[in-house]
């Protein structure tokens, strides 16, 4: 294991970490690695990995766009898998229109540059964004303004716009806490909305950076109460609950929300190429027609809409939808598992959320930089479970074709490595 000499990898710190592992292939929930050894992708690549690494009929599609049309500038443009791909989202989301980008981050961008120009085209400007309490929307400049302000923003603190801040009543099996946390929530969050507001935003049942922290869906429903009250508009960041993650195909359905803007990427494609999508209402749409141009939104991409992109999240939605019940009992699978680990002495706060379980360690101080879950992480390794924990919360998020008996290393491999703990 040595480091490239012309790499630069993300999130890492080359001078104290581990040198990354070479991979040369990935099959389902599995990667092969250069050594021979095969570990269980037990976090998905960052939550891309939606079906399975090199799932074929994701494959096979984009293989098949490739040799008929890899590419063509979307402004001028139309094409089939673009057309396919918004009709399917449509339907599914209630919101009516479709605009492309990259990744994540751009995805929130233009939802967050669609809500404060619709006001503005109307002659309303409103300043105001509200977020919450250790978001995450990602790592360009207007994503990371209304994320949770911390170690990794503080280098560009000036130029990051401010943001309103309500809390985040996190939640856990057997909190007693949680109805005085949602209280207080709401009434900050009904203070900052007295305020005009251009646009809340938030990751509908669970915060995934933010450490697998999860709310009650009656929660977000009275926010959604209150934004409504306030005339103002609702974002859902489902970057990374969408796509079956949380138990029903969009977390925002099963957390009863009915938002005006949505954020998609990592899962859209099943994992296999960058694509962000902002999915906005008929209503926003409209406010930006008219013979004026200054009511255009002026916004794109050079690889908008990309028509392997394209093929590839049609072929995962059709996966998707033939095979409802893959998302929607990852639950049932884990809990028996995740009982069982709750009762472990270096356990506490287990939370589960579709095929998404976190636990947190029992630390004196909790938090990213916390090494504790990355004894576990080496561990787990040595194990052939590669997990990527967030500080002291450990926390599983696997492909939907890992099988019960990859389920059941990845609850041991973790059991054995807390037993290590001190
Ligand atoms: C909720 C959420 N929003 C936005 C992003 C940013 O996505 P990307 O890394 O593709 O830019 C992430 C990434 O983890 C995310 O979890």
């Amino acid at each position: 294991m040595t480091w490239h000499p012309h790499l630069w990898h993300p999130f890492t710190q080359a001078a104290t970490a581990d040198p990354p592992l070479r991979v040369v292939s990935g099959q389902g929930p599995l990667l092969q690695l250069e050594d021979g050894r095969e570990l269980i992708d037990a976090i998905s690549s960052w939550w891309v990995t939606l079906h399975g690494h090199a799932e074929p009929t994701i494959a096979a599609a984009i293989a098949h766009q490739a040799a008929t049309l890899e590419q063509v500038i979307f402004a001028n443009f139309s094409h089939g898998p673009a057309e396919q791909l918004a009709t399917r989202l449509a339907a599914h989301t209630g919101l009516e229109r479709v605009f492309f980008s990259d990744n994540g981050s751009t995805a929130v961008e233009v939802a967050l540059k669609i809500a404060l120009q619709w006001w503005h085209n109307r002659n309303e400007p409103r300043q105001q964004l509200i977020a919450f309490s250790g978001a995450y929307h990602g790592d360009t400049v207007g994503a990371m303004a209304v994320g949770e302000r911390s170690l990794f923003s503080r280098p560009f603190e000036p130029w990051l716009f401010a943001v309103a801040r309500a809390p985040w009543p996190a939640t856990w099996w057997g909190d007693e806490a949680i109805e005085a946390k949602e209280a207080a929530a709401l009434e900050r969050l009904e203070h900052l909305l007295a305020t005009p507001t251009a646009a809340v935003i938030l990751e509908p049942l669970v915060q995934g950076a933010g450490g697998m922290a999860m709310v009650r869906p009656t929660f977000l429903q009275q926010v959604q109460t209150l934004v409504r009250q306030a005339g103002a508009l609702l974002i859902a960041d489902e970057v990374m609950t969408g796509f079956g993650r949380c138990g029903s195909l969009f977390s925002s359905q099963r957390a009863g929300l009915r938002p005006d803007l949505m954020a998609f990427s990592k899962g859209l494609t099943g994992g296999f190429l960058p694509m962000g999508v902002t999915m906005a209402s008929a209503e926003l749409f409209a406010g930006f027609l008219g013979s004026d141009p200054r009511l255009t939104l002026f916004h794109g991409h050079s690889f908008t809409a990309n028509p392997l992109g394209c093929a590839a999240a049609v072929a995962s939605l059709d996966l998707l939808e033939a095979r409802t019940e893959r998302y929607s009992t990852f639950e049932d699978r884990h809990r028996p598992q995740l009982e069982r680990l709750a009762r472990h002495r270096q356990v506490r706060h287990p939370r589960l959320l579709g095929t998404i379980a976190a636990m947190d360690l029992v630390v004196d101080q909790p938090g990213y930089f916390n090494p504790a879950g990355r004894q576990v992480q080496r561990y787990c390794l040595e194990q052939g479970v590669f997990l990527r924990p967030l500080g002291n919360v450990i926390y599983l998020l696997p492909p939907l074709s890992l099988d019960d008996r990859q389920l059941q290393r990845c609850y041991d491999a973790i059991e054995a490595a807390l037993d290590q703990l001190p």
